[in-house]
């Protein structure tokens, strides 16, 4: 059964077990997989410096089997686009206690595109808007790769552009501000047919959360599915 968990300092010892195999599958996946060289760690981890205790983590887990995940990091705190990528952001820095920087998201080899019951990326995308309006979001920065925006576009996800895009690595890479609300999570609720929320909050009860919209009032598809 596929579950989305919200991985946060507060719960964080509850899943330390997996964060081993997470760092690992990162490891195959953005080294050896994609060739993000800069990445490259003798330990055969991808870890960076913003796997910090302020990351919070996505982990979409199988039957116990981690399969996919995203993190997500506070903008009022060092971020990619900050210390990495500034100069993608031509608008000005953007430190804003309701704007998260989402990265590193991911799929096993084995799940991605799959048509039987919606795409492990998309319930990923679902589930981090889910995340953001519940905890009073309004955006998500994202240093991405070009080819993401006809994705977002399909799904529902408006990206606004912060710069050009610029060649990196082979890549055509920019930095856009996505928005985090209620109409889009509804969106993208309505697309892979959910009948209840998609994030499991364990260990997390003392977090004030927003109310989500009644899924009985959720509008029909209005946006076509992706692949
Ligand atoms: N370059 C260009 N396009 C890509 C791409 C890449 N590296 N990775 C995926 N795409 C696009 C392609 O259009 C692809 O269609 P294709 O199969 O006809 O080439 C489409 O996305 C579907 O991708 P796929 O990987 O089959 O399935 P998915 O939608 O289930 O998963 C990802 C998408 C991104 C989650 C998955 O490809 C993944 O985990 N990739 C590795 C991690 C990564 O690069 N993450 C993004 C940066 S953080």
């Amino acid at each position: 059964m596929l579950e989305i968990h919200v991985v946060r300092k507060d719960n964080r010892h509850l899943y330390e077990r997996y964060f081993d195999p997470y760092f690992r599958l990162r490891h195959d996946i953005y080294v050896k997989q994609r060739k993000w060289m800069d990445l490259d760690r003798p330990d055969g981890r991808e870890i960076d410096q913003f796997d910090t205790e302020d990351a919070v983590y996505l982990f979409c887990l199988d039957n116990g089997q981690l399969i996919g995940a995203m993190r997500a990091l506070p903008t009022l705190l060092p971020t990619l686009m900050s210390d990495i990528f500034p100069y993608l952001n031509i608008r000005g820095e953007i430190r804003r206690p309701d704007v998260y920087e989402l990265s590193r998201i991911f799929v096993i080899p084995e799940r991605r595109g799959e048509h039987a019951g919606p795409r492990v990326e998309m319930l990923l995308l679902t589930a981090i808007m889910e995340y953001g309006i519940s905890i009073g979001l309004t955006g998500f920065t994202i240093v991405l790769e070009a080819w993401w925006l006809p994705r977002f576009e399909r799904c529902g996800w408006k990206a606004h552009p912060l710069g050009l895009p610029q060649p990196i690595d082979g890549m055509s890479v920019l930095a856009v501000l996505v928005d985090c609300d209620e109409a889009t999570w509804k969106s993208l609720y309505s697309q892979i047919g959910l009948t209840k929320p998609t994030l499991t909050w364990r260990g997390l009860a003392g977090i004030t959360r927003q109310a989500l919209p009644e899924i009985s009032t959720l509008a029909p598809p209005s946006v076509q599915p992706t692949r």
